[in-house]
């Protein structure tokens, strides 16, 4: 008998760089095109669809981009001479911030397709294969692309929750009002059906995603009544979100870090400088005081909670004692982990234009002295862990038999000895810390995590 025939097998490798917004992107762009016979492949060289997520927030990584397309037309042209295709496709912000001038530079790109026009990646494909019509497509909104996408297929026990997206706030610096566009809060009973249906796949830990997660709208109650609802779903254990806004941190977010045990003590909480005159020429909408009175207030509702935060150094303007004002704020705060960068110029954003641009070597040397400091206070807080016993949740198990990696509620990465399977919530006793992870064995009993 005849078998119906099957979509040949073709390979797609989605390479992403940038926030976590993007990491969910690129996973729901796989969901939505495995039904066209897409299956992934972990190498650009032999795949027949391409994808770059791509990043515009600073300089370095725009160029990135540039530099992988012309790697990628290499394996293009060495594709097509032995007869087989390569479609190229640039995805994410820089997709949405120069997919004209990608279009006009690089013609060994098939399709450009904005963070809002992915559920459309079927249909652009198939007229990029046609050569016909659009090579550009970055004209939607964040609704139509939630709503057009499929269900999903998580590959883990801990899942990101994409729930909100844009941003309305402007900071001087930032292009992400521009590429993701306004605002946009998920409908309540959305995510929690996408949640529930994360949850019957054997996901126990969701990490909720937004450029302002906390700014979130999209159901009476706001961000805290979301996550009161997902804390009542059967089955899941761990609530995390990332990232906030400090003037989004509402008392009823803050009050429910001390009443809600499946929300995880640990909170990313950008403050970018710690000069006043600095923060409000970056239109933060907050000062120095307001940020250390948010995280008394956290630290008085839940008093073992971690903090991780980002900075900026060398904005426009900012002088050294401005840096020594944000020195100070860390010794101040005490942080757990910290992301800091250099202030890069994003054409189209006001700061951009501001004329005291700092000098590049000032810029890398503020760096380096802040990032000594914020190193030195993770490994305090790593090591700090040594001799405690932390509920850790098993993500996978290690190379030899009876070894497991997990995570603490501390979103530190976890190595330890035991037979564990992934989704467990084990008991560890921590016996060592390094700067990026801790190590340890399973402890007596499971009550003693607390
Ligand atoms: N929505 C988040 C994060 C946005 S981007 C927030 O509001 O905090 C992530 C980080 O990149 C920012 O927190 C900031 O520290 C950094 N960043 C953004 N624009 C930048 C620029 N032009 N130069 C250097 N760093 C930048
Ligand atoms: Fe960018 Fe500021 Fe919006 Fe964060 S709050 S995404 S830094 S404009
Ligand atoms: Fe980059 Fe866009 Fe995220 S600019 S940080 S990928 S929102």
């Amino acid at each position: 008998m005849d078998q119906p025939e099957r979509p040949a097998l073709k390979r797609l490798y989605i390479e992403t760089y940038g926030c976590q917004m993007n990491v969910y992107d690129s996973e729901r762009m796989r969901d939505v095109l495995a039904p066209l016979g897409y299956a992934p492949s972990d190498r650009p060289d032999d795949a027949d669809l391409v994808v770059l997520n791509t990043c515009h927030i600073r300089e370095k990584a725009t160029e990135k981009v540039y530099s992988e397309i012309g790697r990628l037309r290499a394996h293009k042209e060495r594709r097509a001479a032995e007869g087989k295709g390569m479609t190229i496709a640039i995805a994410g912000c820089v997709a949405q911030a120069e997919g004209e001038e990608i279009i006009a530079r690089a013609p060994a790109v098939d399709l450009v397709v904005g963070p809002q026009a992915y559920h459309k990646l079927p249909e652009l494909i198939a007229r990029a294969a046609r050569k016909s019509g659009e090579r550009l497509a970055a004209d939607f909104t964040a609704q139509e692309k939630f709503d057009a996408l499929p269900a999903r297929a998580p590959d883990g026990v801990s899942a990101f929750l994409s729930i909100q997206e844009g941003c309305d706030k402007f900071c001087t610096f930032c292009v992400v009002p521009y590429t993701r566009g306004a605002e946009y809060s998920r409908p309540l009973g959305d995510v929690l059906g996408e949640a529930r249906a994360l949850v019957e796949k054997g996901v126990r830990e969701i990490t909720l995603l937004g450029q302002n997660v906390n700014a979130y709208h999209g159901g009476e109650g706001g961000f805290a009544g979301l996550l009161r609802a997902l804390a009542q779903i059967e089955g899941l254990v761990r609530l995390r979100y990332t990232t906030s806004h400090p003037i989004e941190m509402s008392d009823d977010l803050i009050a429910l870090h001390g009443e809600e045990e499946k929300l995880m003590p640990y909170l990313h909480l950008p403050v970018q400088s710690g000069s006043d005159r600095i923060l409000k020429a970056m239109n933060r909408k907050h000062d120095g005081a307001f940020y250390r009175r948010i995280i008394e207030r956290l630290r008085a509702a839940r008093p073992d909670i971690a903090l991780s935060t980002d900075f900026i150094v060398g904005f426009p303007g900012e002088r050294a004692q401005d840096f020594e004002d944000t020195l100070a704020l860390v010794r101040d705060v005490g942080f757990a982990s910290a992301y800091s960068f250099k202030y890069s110029p994003r054409p189209g954003t006001p700061a951009a234009a501001m004329m005291a641009q700092v000098d590049e070597a000032e810029k890398s040397e503020r760096l380096a002295r802040l990032q000594k400091l914020l190193s030195e206070q993770q490994r305090a807080f790593n090591e700090a862990q040594i001799g405690r016993v932390l509920p850790v949740l098993v993500t996978g198990q290690g190379r030899k038999p009876g070894q497991a990696h997990g995570r603490s509620p501390y979103l530190q990465a976890v190595h330890f000895e035991a037979d564990a399977a992934p989704g467990a919530v084990v008991a560890v006793r921590i016996e060592a810390a390094s700067q990026n992870s801790l190590a340890g064995a399973r402890a007596a009993s499971a009550t003693e995590a607390a």
